[in-house]
């Protein structure tokens, strides 16, 4: 079978209704091993992707493959190579942590007592172990999506999807959150595949993004390739005071749009600040003017996110599958508050 990948999409469409496209034309390929993040407005179609790929929803065409198997024939041995942790909370409230471990353990065929082994040691992973046996009901945002990993992760996954795993949670959850998965991966080769709103993480955490809009992948690559696109890196040098002017010389180095010289700095535009740098100390080195100070600022991926979808991140659209969890979250939150 073609696609080496863990997760291959090709020209996956899916139509709602007969007119709502909200997945376009959608390929990708995820290597064995690899986190990918999967970016995009409200409504871009991440979701919908998501479901298509984990055997959730059948597309109106195109095809996914999870780890050579085609998700559509195959539905059963997918969903027992997957993980999936849902943008809405699944985890039962009315039964423990320790009890929703061990029911989605039978559900997979795994033996009680392999089911309670597994449930014990994700609870001690997961840095559940003191609420292991309290309603699920009564956990924090984040312990709730600790539980809702474990049980993601009970029967063992090839490949885990992962749709807006940290909404809501603080810095804190979210920071441990990605721990776990950045372990677990490395433990065991597991490949990630992740949408998220929060771009910090998908810079930190990815290694390589794709960003869809309206249903279509508008960019992809890695965060450094993707800001690399944007061509903006700025790269500020500092020659020693009394030092010859360097414009020219900095101007003529390769990738660089354009110099400003104030004083003994020089604001250089360039591709990639990286390149750039010492290229730059060398130049200036031969045209006698040392280089004293250097500092490079890359564009944020929300400046890419801009670049390719023409949005601002964050911007109002009306409520969304995302707001929507958001407010189910706090209503649930409310509710628990009066039981
Ligand atoms: N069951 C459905 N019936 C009709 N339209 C739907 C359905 N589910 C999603 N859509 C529409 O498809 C489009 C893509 O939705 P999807 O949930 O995949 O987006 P998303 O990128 O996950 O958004 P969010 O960031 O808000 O989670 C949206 O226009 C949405 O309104
Ligand atoms: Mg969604």
């Amino acid at each position: 079978m073609q696609g080496k990948g863990a997760i291959v999409a090709e020209d996956l469409v899916k139509v709602y209704g007969g007119k709502v496209r909200a997945v376009d034309g959608v390929s990708f390929e995820v290597a064995h091993g690899e986190i990918f993040g999967f970016l995009g407005p409200n409504g871009a179609g991440k979701t919908t992707t998501v479901s298509m790929l984990s055997a959730g929803l059948r597309p109106t065409s195109g095809r996914g493959i999870i780890d050579g198997l085609e998700v559509g024939q195959n539905a059963e041995a997918v969903k027992r190579r997957i993980g999936v942790i849902f943008q809405e909370s699944t985890a039962d409230g009315d039964l423990t942590g320790r009890e929703n471990l061990e029911v989605a353990a039978g559900t997979y065929g795994i033996s009680r007592a392999e089911g309670r082994e597994r449930a014990t040691a994700l609870i001690a992973e997961m840095h559940l172990t003191e609420a292991a046996d309290r309603y699920a009901k009564t956990y924090s945002g984040g312990m709730r999506r600790r539980l809702e990993l474990a049980v993601g992760l009970v029967h063992r996954p090839k490949v885990l999807f992962l749709d807006e795993p940290t909404l809501g949670l603080d810095p804190q959850g979210r920071a441990g959150f990605w721990g776990f998965v950045q372990k677990l991966r490395k433990e065991t080769g597991m490949t990630v595949f992740v949408t998220t709103h929060y771009l910090d993480e998908a810079d930190t955490m990815c290694d390589r993004i794709a960003i869809i809009d309206h249903g279509k992948i508008v960019a992809s690559g890695t965060p450094n390739q993707l800001k690399d696109k944007l061509g903006g890196d700025v790269v500020t040098i500092k020659t020693a005071p009394s030092a010859p002017d360097v414009t020219e010389t900095l101007r003529a180095l390769s990738g660089v749009s354009a110099v400003q010289r104030q004083d003994d700095s020089y604001r250089v535009k360039c591709a990639s600040g990286e390149t750039l740098v010492p290229l730059a100390v060398e130049a200036s080195y031969r045209a006698n003017a040392a280089v004293t100070g250097v500092t490079v600022k890359r564009p944020s991926l929300d400046e890419v996110f801009l670049e390719f979808t023409g949005r601002e991140f964050r911007e109002e659209e009306g409520p969304t599958a995302t707001d929507r969890a958001v407010m189910m979250q706090r209503v649930r939150g409310a509710m628990q508050g009066r039981r």
